[in-house]
């Protein structure tokens, strides 16, 4: 009987820590790549954390928002160690195979970074016969699947790969590398930190952004997306974004 009784008092405990676990959301991110997500002190903001908040808050859970390399995302997501990730994800057909994409949030351009005065002045400028430009990259992102497609196995350039969005743009800075591509509103924001780089105007690729959820969790990316949908009805997603980025 009194073994019996531990029992019950154990899975009663477990119930209760489940009950508790259960009223929050993890969040997976990268947070190097401002305006989506970025260290404010110790606090992780960004668009992706302002509308994973709003879509939590909507939903009657706590967001836990944890930081992790980009490459680690989907892993952590697919095997249900976080509920979703954010990162300015785009939404491509490989990645699909692997999670479930929630509705789109946000368009991304990818755009490329140079020093002042670089030979490179356009995406064309890319692809010229005989070119062998070094590219920097942030592991594992759009930027580095298309000019690992489309420069290096082309012979037309070397992709070099870092582990995060400003590691690739120092690297540009101590001529490591002659460009970086990477999204743009992040390439805006490194600009803007650092002297004598621009971003090209000509864009590298348009891309959707969504927030990935495990598949077999369709009951939970049903709820995601319905929060998602009122979010961006009542005008609070835009409001989010106007918040970050301003009108050009
Ligand atoms: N949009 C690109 C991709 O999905 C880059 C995203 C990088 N995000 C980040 N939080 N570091 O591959």
């Amino acid at each position: 009987m009194k073994k019996f009784l531990a029992l019950v008092m154990a899975l009663t405990l477990c119930c209760s820590i489940t009950a508790a676990v259960a009223d929050t959301l993890t969040m997976v991110t990268n947070a190097s790549f401002p305006p989506y997500e970025y260290y404010d002190g110790e606090t992780i903001v960004g668009i992706d954390a302002d509308i994973a908040a709003a879509i939590c808050q909507k939903l009657g859970y706590e967001l836990v928002i944890t930081d992790m390399e980009f490459d680690s995302l989907i892993p952590a997501v697919s095997s249900g160690k976080a509920d979703f990730a954010m990162a300015g994800m785009t939404v491509t057909d490989e990645r699909a195979q692997l999670v479930n994409f929630s509705k789109s949030y946000a368009t991304g351009i990818q755009a490329i970074i140079v020093k002042d005065g670089s030979p490179i002045a356009s995406v064309d400028d890319l692809f010229v016969e005989g070119s062998s430009n070094k590219i920097g990259v942030q592991l594992s992102t759009t930027g580095d699947l298309y000019t690992t497609w489309d420069i290096e196995e082309k012979g037309l350039g070397t992709v070099v790969r870092y582990s995060n969005g400003n590691d690739a743009v120092m690297a540009l800075l101590s001529g490591k590398v002659d460009c970086v591509v990477i999204d743009k509103e992040p390439a805006k924001a490194y600009v803007a930190a650092n002297t004598g780089l621009v971003v090209l105007d000509t864009e590298y690729a348009i891309e959707d952004y969504a927030a990935c959820i495990a598949k077999g969790n369709e009951e939970f990316l049903a709820k995601f997306d319905a929060a998602l949908d009122e979010l961006s009805a009542d005008g609070t997603v835009q409001s989010i974004i106007d918040q970050y980025i301003s009108a050009e």
